[in-house]
């Protein structure tokens, strides 16, 4: 088969721009795993499996039997953070992982240390770090650069990839500095404030074919310049907005809804969170960029213009409260005011006690697993296979994106078989006969 992948060579580079509470939950959870300390639930790549063929062949391999991933003690971390100290401490500030486990990989979690971050305080203001690099743009870009040749050489490694862990920055739109490879890199030489750090991170993973994903909603290689460079360079891309929590509870819900041609007249979404995120998103300018990726999934999913009987007239509201007091354990309230035969009303309340790093860090293994993957087979650009894992999927400017959680699935399913030569699923039914 023309397009087989590589086999994964023995090591791969997992680089986290951005060390906090998500960042230190992968690294400290995947070293607990291999040291055989607990168990990758939530995590596809580990634990699902994926049908082949018709029912009756039974053939329903784990993932990672089919396609070739590096394994978990195959992964070498590293990241950038604009505070120091080491993965040991980063743990013990976010508070997610219990110090009795944390212990036991102690001596390990203190060799993974951040480079200085490249960083612009009027992007995040709620933070006032203290271990950052110096320069313009193009010269912070350049340290990040060499900061990802030098991690590879270090560490004796062919590969890596980068999956955007940093907080999230404010809101803000492309503009012609974003067009073009060009304006983007006489921006850099420029020191063009308008380039954030988040897209000088992706500009230097890109040029260095670090295949890169974007886990918070900030404006990064979604901007025409760095697709084009990504197209360019031959890196996949992905993004954005990890769908961890509320998100993912409303991209199960609503399809529903929609299936049974329910009508929703109102969805208001509230949040109490009190880790480093909360804090930072209780600012209004950065509050806005996660308002924008939690507010296009229902429109989507919906399609209210098709609807505008049962969908017309929905009111949604997305709150996030900071509150000190529950830290990484946040809490995810739902009001679903919904409508049935002959517009009879009915409520529903989902009160979601999740931990929010818990759910994001098995999306940053799959993701950096995924993404060599799809590098190895060749792909380049936006990987819209990987939507199960965003709040707001990257599409092609002609389409809307797909929201619908199983529909992300089968997607992402469908696109592991092609990409192993196996034959595609499309759930067209077989008579009984056939099926036994
Ligand atoms: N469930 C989830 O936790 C979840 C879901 C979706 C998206 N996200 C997004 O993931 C990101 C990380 O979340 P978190 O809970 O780990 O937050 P966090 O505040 O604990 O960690 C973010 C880290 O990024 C660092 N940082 C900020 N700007 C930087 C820069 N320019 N360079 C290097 N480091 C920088 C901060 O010092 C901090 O350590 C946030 O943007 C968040 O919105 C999280």
């Amino acid at each position: 088969m023309s397009n087989a992948p590589q086999p994964a060579a023995e090591k791969l580079g997992v680089l986290l721009p951005g060390m906090g509470a998500v960042g230190s939950t992968v690294i400290a959870g995947v070293l607990a795993i291999r040291a055989g300390l607990g168990q990758p639930i939530g995590s596809l790549t580990q634990m699902g499996r994926i049908r082949l063929g018709k029912r009756t062949e039974k053939r329903n391999p784990l993932i990672q039997e089919l396609v070739p991933l590096t394994a978990l003690d195959g992964l070498v971390f590293g990241g950038w953070d604009i505070f120091g100290g080491d993965m040991y401490d980063a743990c013990t500030t976010a508070e997610v992982i219990d110090r009795s486990l944390l212990d036991q990989i102690k001596d390990e979690l203190q060799t993974i240390k951040p480079f200085p971050g490249a960083f612009d305080s009027n992007f995040v203001k709620r933070l006032n770090g203290t271990h950052m690099k110096t320069g313009t743009r193009r010269e912070m870009a350049e340290a990040v650069r060499a900061d990802i040749r030098a991690f590879k050489a270090d560490n004796g490694l062919q590969r890596a990839v980068m999956v955007n862990c940093c907080s999230t920055e404010v809101y803000i739109e492309s503009s012609d500095v974003h067009m073009t490879i060009e304006s983007f890199e006489a921006g850099l030489d420029a020191d063009d404030q308008r380039i954030s750090p988040a897209m000088i991170y992706a500009y230097a993973a890109i040029q260095e074919g670090v295949p890169y994903a974007n886990g918070t909603p900030s404006l990064a290689a979604d901007i025409p310049a760095l697709e084009a460079l990504a197209h360019e360079r031959s890196v996949p891309t992905g993004g954005k907005d990890f769908k961890t929590g509320q998100t993912l509870m409303k991209t199960v819900l609503a399809p529903m809804f929609k299936a049974r041609m329910l009508g929703v007249k109102g969805w208001f979404s509230t949040n109490i969170l009190g880790n480093r995120d909360g804090e930072v998103l209780d600012e209004p300018e950065a509050f806005k960029s996660k308002e924008k990726t939690k507010l296009g999934v229902l429109d989507s999913i919906l399609r209210p213009e098709h609807h505008p009987e049962l969908y017309g007239d929905l009111y949604h509201k997305v709150r996030i409260n900071y509150y000190p007091p529950r830290g990484d354990a946040k809490e995810g309230w739902d009001n679903i005011d919904i409508t049935g035969w002959l517009g009879y009303p009915m409520q529903i309340k989902v009160d979601f006690l999740c931990r929010d790093s818990i759910l994001a860090a098995p999306i940053v293994l799959d993701l950096a697993l995924f993404l060599d993957f799809a590098s190895r087979c060749g792909k380049k650009g936006v990987q819209e296979w990987l939507s199960f894992y965003w709040k707001s999927p990257i599409t092609a400017p002609t389409v809307y994106p797909e929201h619908d959680l199983f529909v992300q699935l089968s997607k992402l399913m469908n696109n592991l078989r092609h990409m192993v030569g196996e034959e595609l699923i499309t759930h067209l039914g077989v008579e009984y006969y056939e099926e036994g």
